[in-house]
């Protein structure tokens, strides 16, 4: 029942994927104290991205979410923050272009701090200790100390989502918006592309677009429109989340104050488990992760939980099925989705169904079966009469090596160069203005195709 929820019910439930904290007298105090410090957004911010999201499920606007797997303390610098804002603005930009429509920016960033992971614990020579779950709960060296879940670190995960969210928001109102301008980009790498003639047309056709606009109004490009960021991250460690859930003057229900869009990971995503019953009682729009062990009755059971009043803009059902599985997994539950008369926006997650592991260990993902897995999935909408409204992608704005492919052809050996994820490999700057390009170029030809 709603009337009985508060933001401490999922602990009368099971809760995979929580660390173990050894010491409950601490863990309280850490939890009291994030309590008791100001929220990181405000309701007002979560209902305007709710009622956007509304719109880009019937296709007014498109969805854009990306960033970091997980974001590290160190990586809480003005050089990254300010790289992977440029990036999703100019792949924003490119996507404005091709599809028509405006885009919603959300980024995996301040507060992607927490990991699921396979195992409870890892297992090097012979000595076994905690698994790795993010900075929000340990660090990543291999030793006891630092494997430790410290509920400081709650703390800690909190300080760092605000510093980033401050330095976001004075960019945001600063000058910042000039970088929509492509003569600001870098675009060495369009030559090497094998649609290279098409891609600089493109460009020009933006820059071209921007100045028209500008000449129009008078005024700066930036100056138009405030440009908007949102921030997400994935609702794993719910103590973290329980404590900076809050009830608002003049508004019914609570709200998670600590994002704009949690989501829901894949290996949470039970209906009778804790992060489903914590996330009901939110007023939040919620991403929710499919994978291919996704089934009907199971995603029905969760719109149920999650959305009974069918709400709009609640629910963003983010697919990730991997490029060799789509085509059959995606379209019963999109049928199922379409017979329940739910409202959803679906967004297609290609990145974490196409993670494969090369002949050295390392952890990679090629550009061409994330490329496919996307085109596949706007094709497979387009056909069932359904609408694919949004891509997630995990990415950086800097020139890290971590995917193979683009148009640069990183290859294996490639990798080594730059690999800096803790986690899993994201698209270079580079990689996702091509992302960006391709997919523009693949909405231009499905829209005008009819
Ligand atoms: C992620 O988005 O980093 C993630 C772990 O995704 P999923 O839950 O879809 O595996
Ligand atoms: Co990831």
């Amino acid at each position: 029942m709603r009337d009985s929820w508060t933001p401490r019910s999922w602990r009368a439930f099971r809760a995979e994927q929580q660390p173990r904290y050894d010491d409950p007298g601490e863990l309280e105090k850490a939890l009291g104290k994030l309590a008791s410090l100001p929220p990181l957004v405000t309701s007002w911010e979560i209902e305007r991205l709710k009622s956007q999201l509304a719109e880009a499920a019937w296709g007014k606007r498109f969805l854009l979410q990306g960033g970091a797997c997980a974001e590290s303390f160190e990586g809480c610098r003005a050089d990254v923050i300010t790289n992977k804002l440029k990036i999703l603005l100019q792949m924003s930009l490119v996507l404005t272009y091709g599809l028509k429509r405006q885009i919603i920016r959300v980024g995996r960033f301040a507060g992607q701090y927490a990991k699921p992971r396979s195992s409870d614990t890892e297992t090097r020579d012979g000595v076994t200790l905690p698994s790795y779950r993010g900075e929000l709960v340990n660090g990543i060296a291999f030793d006891q100390k630092s494997r430790r879940p410290d509920p400081w670190r709650l703390l800690r995960g909190y300080e760092h989502s605000a510093l980033t969210l401050n330095f976001i928001r004075a960019l945001v109102e600063g000058g910042f918006a000039d970088l929509h301008h492509p003569e600001y980009w870098d675009l060495d790498f369009v030559a090497h592309a094998t649609r290279a003639r098409e891609y600089q047309q493109m460009v020009e056709k933006i820059s071209d677009s921007l100045n028209f606009m500008e000449t129009l109004a008078g005024i700066q490009a930036g100056q138009i429109s405030r440009v908007d960021f949102f921030c997400s991250h994935e609702a794993l460690v719910l103590p973290y989340e329980e404590a900076q859930t809050r009830q608002v003057p003049h508004k019914e229900g609570y709200f998670n104050l600590s994002t704009h869009f949690p989501w829901i990971g894949m290996r949470t995503a039970d209906p009778g488990g804790a992060h489903v019953q914590y996330c009901r009682g939110i007023r939040n729009p919620l991403g929710i992760k499919i994978g291919p062990q996704m089934t009907r009755d199971w995603l029905m059971d969760l719109m149920e939980q999650l959305n009974p009043e069918r709400e709009e803009g609640r629910i963003t059902l983010i697919h990730r099925m991997g490029h060799l599985k789509v085509e059959k997994l995606l379209p019963p539950l999109v049928e199922a989705v379409i017979d329940s008369g739910h409202p959803v926006l679906w967004s297609c997650d290609p990145m974490h169904g196409n993670t494969e592991t090369t002949s050295t260990g390392v952890k990679t993902r090629r550009f061409e079966n994330i490329l496919s897995e996307l085109e596949m999935s706007f094709r497979i909408h387009h056909e069932m009469g359904s609408f694919l409204g949004g891509v997630h992608f995990e990415l950086s704005g800097d020139n890290v090596t971590e995917c193979i492919g683009g148009a640069r052809g990183l290859k294996e050996v490639d990798l080594e160069r730059a690999y800096e994820s803790l986690v899993d490999p994201r698209l270079n700057y580079e990689q996702s203005l091509e992302m960006a390009l391709n997919i523009a170029r693949s909405l231009s030809l499905i829209n005008g195709g009819g």
